[in-house]
């Protein structure tokens, strides 16, 4: 049964623990003493980024997880989900069923489980283009993309769950994710992301760097965004564990609440890289809005979360560590 007093020593399944959130994430559980099975399919994370001390089990989120669930858990954090902006628009099924239909079958296995509390990486893309800025979580929710989509209807179902079974559930709204954490980073097949994608110009695995749009109205015209270490980012996981209620769905924007262009990344990318990285202006990228900032005050009051690595330098520099490991440890 759902319960609200939190067990110092948890049993969890972490779904989508091979990512890159994910498998922070995890890492940092196993620090803080919790006992984590890591159920990931492998279609973008990697079987070598799951930390070590942690159970590993290959396989669907739902299917397995669900399985899993029977031998009793006190939560799941699910991560696992396709979360390309670009490749929800053309492949808009890939979304709906991998994040949507899978959510629901794991929330329904954790009914079925009585399994008490569920953390969920929702996304600053539920909220589309803000009317105000910072974002509150009370913003309206008009996503642009069906990435953010299947991320707000999952959110909606989660509501209605927790309200109607007594779940006890977390959403966390993440902004623009960077940094790494050890031998845990972002390491995406396809990468998309800008601060990546500025450090292979610094490893030399690409030429320059494409700026998409500088006649955005922000002050050096390019868009600007929220970037929070992932540290920070997996330590409000733990704080949302501790926190949820039986019952209760609450949703939280967690962001630094400063704002940077893309042009103060690759210049902080210069700084941390010492690499002079070229630059060149492109058109806009479809469907970006000009500025991303999160109002993190809700999870600063409500789980005394406070982001401890917000120098965007610092953040970069501990990206571009996992890179260049990465690097040595697999020259081309
Ligand atoms: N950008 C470039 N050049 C590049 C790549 C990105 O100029 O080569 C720009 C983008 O246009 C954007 C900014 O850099 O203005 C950041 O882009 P990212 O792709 O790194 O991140 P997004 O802000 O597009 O996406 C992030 C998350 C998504 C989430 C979204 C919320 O990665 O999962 O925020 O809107 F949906």
């Amino acid at each position: 049964m759902p319960t609200d007093t939190a067990p110092s020593r948890m049993k969890l399944v972490v779904t989508g623990g091979a990512g890159y959130v994910g498998s922070v994430c995890t890492a940092r559980l196993i620090e803080a003493g919790h006992e984590v099975t890591v159920v990931d399919d492998l279609s973008t994370g990697h079987a070598d980024a799951v930390p070590e001390g942690a159970r590993f089990v290959e396989g669907d989120a739902a299917e397995v997880a669900g399985t899993l669930l029977g031998q009793g858990f006190d939560g799941v954090l699910h991560f696992a989900a396709k979360s390309l902006v670009g490749e929800s628009m053309h492949d808009p099924g890939l979304y709906w069923h991998g994040n949507v239909v899978t959510s629901l079958r794991l929330l329904d296995a954790m009914r079925t489980h009585g399994t008490p509390r569920l953390v969920f990486s929702s996304t600053a893309a539920t909220y589309g283009e803000p009317e105000t800025s910072p974002i509150t979580e009370t913003a309206p929710t008009r996503p642009t993309n069906t990435y953010g989509a299947t991320k707000l209807a999952i959110d909606h179902a989660i509501t209605s769950y927790a309200r109607a079974h007594g779940l006890a559930a977390v959403s966390l709204r993440y902004f623009n994710v960077a940094g790494a954490y050890g031998r845990y980073g972002e390491r995406h097949t396809t990468e998309t992301h800008l601060i990546p994608l500025v450090l292979q110009v610094a490893t030399g695995d690409r030429a320059q760097v494409q700026i998409f749009g500088d006649d955005y109205p922000t002050d050096d015209g390019t868009a600007v965004r929220d970037y929070i270490h992932v540290t920070d980012l997996a330590d409000a996981h733990l704080l949302a564990l501790e926190h949820a209620r039986s019952g209760e769905h609450d949703i939280y924007n967690l962001g630094n609440g400063t704002g940077f262009s893309v042009r103060q990344v690759i210049e902080a990318c210069r700084e941390a890289t010492g690499h002079p990285i070229p630059a060149v202006v492109a058109p806009r990228r479809a469907g970006d809005p000009a500025v991303l900032v999160a109002s993190s005050e809700r999870a600063r009051t409500a789980l005394g979360w406070k982001p401890e690595r917000t120098d965007l330098v610092g953040i970069v520099a501990d990206a571009w560590q996992f890179t260049q490991d990465r690097k040595d440890a697999n020259p081309a």
